[in-house]
């Protein structure tokens, strides 16, 4: 499964993604709060799977330089609508080989972007990028869900969700030695035809990431249940975990 850039999926869902994952439910808020507190005044934050700017955007108007990485020409058309000025310097690209040619405070990937890659070499590889971008002293943040429900699902799921302007239903079948989900998603639009596109996510439990973080010069400062630094645990249906070069001096 490639993650070769004009992903057709990431594409599709930009019609329909502030609808999919609004503001109050992704805890906007909060992760630009969670973020600006981790970066100096003066410092850049590098957001891996920028999309169409809900936390870049937001994190600018901060007074940091922010910079995105995302190979959907969709998304970052959005980004340049919501952003007119341009403050976020926006790369077109995939986050495997793309770069910003520079290191940054804080190098930042939300909203389980991190799982979209289906191979575990593929994510290894990704938090090494990350790990490239970072700034001495810097901090690399991945906010991801908790996989459970998913890796007890036997079979296929499928999943309506009724929004404004149509439906998109979410079909997923799971690969369970592969922790894979492969996704086919129909969008059927008022203002258009029904679309398909599929896509793999490949899930990991926090302990894997820890030491795909490992493998890739990274090790976790701290985890959290949410934006708001909730304590983690079990039952935590998500985490966001903070990460450092782990040559650096503690
Ligand atoms: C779930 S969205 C998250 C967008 C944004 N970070 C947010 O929190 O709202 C994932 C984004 O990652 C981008 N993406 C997925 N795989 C990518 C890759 N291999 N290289 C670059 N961007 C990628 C998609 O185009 C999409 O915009």
């Amino acid at each position: 499964m490639s993650s070769a850039i004009g992903n057709p999926y990431d594409d599709l869902l930009a019609d329909v993604y502030d609808l999919m994952y609004p503001d109050a439910l992704s805890g906007t808020a909060e992760a630009v709060e969670f973020v600006a507190g981790l970066c100096p005044p003066t410092g850049s934050v590098l957001e891996f799977g920028v999309g169409n700017g809900r936390l870049a955007v937001p994190l600018s108007a901060r007074g940091l330089e922010v910079f995105g990485i995302d190979s959907s020409s969709r998304m970052l058309g959005d980004l340049a609508e919501r952003d007119p000025d341009g403050k976020v310097k926006a790369v077109e690209g995939d986050f495997l080989t793309a770069s910003t040619g520079r290191r940054h405070e804080v190098v930042l990937m939300a909203l389980n972007t991190f799982f979209s890659l289906p191979q575990q070499e593929q994510q290894i590889d990704c938090l090494r990028r990350m790990r490239e971008h970072l700034a001495p002293g810097g901090r690399v943040v991945l906010e991801a869900f908790d996989p459970s429900p998913y890796h007890r699902q036997e079979g296929e799921r499928t999943t309506t969700r009724f929004l404004g302007p149509g439906t998109v239903m979410l079909e997923s079948s799971h690969v369970v030695p592969s922790q894979q989900l492969i996704i086919l998603v129909f969008a059927l639009l008022a203002d258009g035809p029904t679309r398909t596109a599929h896509t793999a996510l490949r899930y990991a439990w926090p302990a894997e990431i820890d030491a795909m973080a490992r493998c890739a010069g990274l090790r976790l400062v701290e985890r959290h249940a949410g934006w708001e630094r909730e304590p983690y645990g079990p039952g935590s249906q998500r985490h966001v975990s903070v990460y450092e070069a782990a040559d650096a001096a503690r």
